[in-house]
């Protein structure tokens, strides 16, 4: 066994997301949201379920903050529903929606806890949408209105902004793909989008920093390695478009180097874009994209090893392989690969040299249910968070400034297309009752945040 011991300030959390959590859809004039539309159209979330109810932490936070506090976490990132501050997305402010996150943030700050404030974690208003949503940029526009009021509001109270979590989900997942809300198959639609989510983002930075004096203010990707599934030069061209496509095309822009040429020329040749490219880019806005963040926000999951063989089906991107059979997946399909981790911040910091880093995101969906004595034995989600929090360790040994690690997610929740059918939490939820049971790795983590080390 070693011990590996992390940072003294080192931030151990949790995170989970509105709409995956909250339920209390209709109440206190919350407006209805992207995702309520669209898992409520038929097809669209595997099980049929929504986020109607959820795990109802809405009405339960106090609850969960104190079994927060119960396992001794100190940091806990979640996400405002913009639908709940402006119901319509801009214009009127419904107080009853703010106040619900000055409770939450209030009882937080009571339990020695944190926040860490997400933005936007995909409730887009659907009133924007039907606008046109992110692929206007009137909608970022609309979310500069927004950050202003949730940051006035809890400015004073709140020091850790994070302005989006996943721009790659938000735009390309879901207007190019059609997977996630609001379901669109259009990849003109969904470039524009991501350029309008990123712009959104450059233009909420200073105004959060105007109204939240000293905090630290950044943005979340979801990062992949990108890797060849053999030597071939095709292969290699394959997976350098993959990472230019998922990868640098938002880290780029975010530290000035503006989209990836590659990218745009493939984007061109494929008929994605016009020869004249993205005719959404307006003078100014690569500079404000670019404003200086105090952090990066990394999500890990898995890697993605390519073939050069394009897929119809996903507009001709090239096709995701699995490279190792005989490895271990997640119930996602997703290839457990702690390495990918270590991988993804050392690129990231040589690269891009970011301030700071967090892993905002990391975790498993593993079903494990209770056993006949009540007790959620997931070794293999314990098993999985031990290999990462080491990978991560390593990538810090090597020079990576990574401050903190937030453990997706505090509890099962509503995962998307998926819908109740993946649990990630290191807390069972039982959606009957609503009761909640500490998972093995959830008393494992306490653990490791009160030794401040982990055992491997
Ligand atoms: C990333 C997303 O931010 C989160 O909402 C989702 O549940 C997890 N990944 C797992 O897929």
């Amino acid at each position: 066994m070693t011990t590996l011991r992390f940072p003294t300030e080192f931030v151990w959390g949790v995170a989970t997301s509105s709409y995956q959590i909250e339920g209390a859809a209709l109440e206190d004039g919350r407006g209805e949201s992207i995702w309520d539309r669209f898992s409520k159209t038929p097809g669209k979330v595997r099980d049929g379920t929504n986020g109607d109810v959820a795990c109802d932490h809405y009405h339960r936070f106090r609850e969960d903050i104190a079994l927060m506090k119960s396992l001794g976490i100190r940091h806990y990132r979640f996400s405002v529903a913009w639908p709940r501050i402006l119901p319509a997305g801009r214009g009127k402010v419904n107080q009853a929606g703010l106040d619900f996150y000055g409770r939450l943030v209030d009882a937080l700050l009571e339990a020695g806890i944190e926040p860490f404030v997400t933005l936007y974690h995909w409730d887009l208003p659907q009133a924007l949408q039907d606008e046109g949503g992110w692929a206007k940029r009137s909608t970022a526009e609309a979310f500069a209105e927004y950050a202003g009021v949730v940051a006035k509001f809890l400015g004073s109270r709140v020091k850790k902004w994070i302005t989006h979590n996943e721009p790659w989900c938000a735009g390309i997942l879901s207007h190019q793909l059609g997977i996630h809300a609001p379901g669109l198959k259009d990849y003109r639609t969904a470039l524009a989008a991501s350029h309008h989510l990123l712009l959104s983002h450059g233009l909420a930075v200073p105004i959060i920093r105007a109204a939240s004096p000293g905090a630290e203010v950044g943005i979340t990707l979801n990062l992949t390695p990108s890797e060849p599934a053999s030597p071939s030069a095709a292969d290699h061209d394959a997976a350098r478009h993959f990472d230019g496509h998922f990868n640098r095309w938002f880290l780029d822009p975010l530290f000035g180097r503006r989209y990836p040429v590659d990218i745009v020329a493939d984007y061109i040749a494929a008929g994605h874009l016009p020869p004249e490219g993205l005719t959404v880019v307006q003078p100014g806005d690569f500079e404000a994209i670019a404003v200086k963040c105090d952090f990066l926000g990394i999500n890990y999951y898995n890697r993605t090893v390519l073939r050069s063989d394009k897929v119809p089906e996903a507009q001709n991107e090239p096709r995701q392989v699995f490279l190792a059979p005989e490895k271990e997946w997640t119930e996602m399909g997703w290839e457990v690969h702690p390495n990918g981790l270590r991988d993804t911040l050392l690129r990231v910091h040589l690269d891009y040299r970011p301030r700071k880093i967090y892993v905002t995101e990391n975790g498993a969906s593993y079903s494990t249910p209770p056993g006949a004595d009540g007790r959620v034995k997931d070794e293999q989600r314990l098993a999985f968070l031990r290999d990462h929090f080491a990978a991560a360790h390593r990538a810090m040994e090597a020079g990576v400034p990574l401050a903190g690690y937030f453990v997706w997610s505090l509890m099962d929740n509503f995962e998307w297309d998926r819908g109740y059918s993946q649990r990630f939490g290191i807390v069972w939820v039982d959606y009957k009752t609503q009761q909640r049971i500490p998972k093995d790795s959830a008393l494992w983590y306490r653990g490791v945040i009160a030794e401040n080390a982990v055992q491997v």
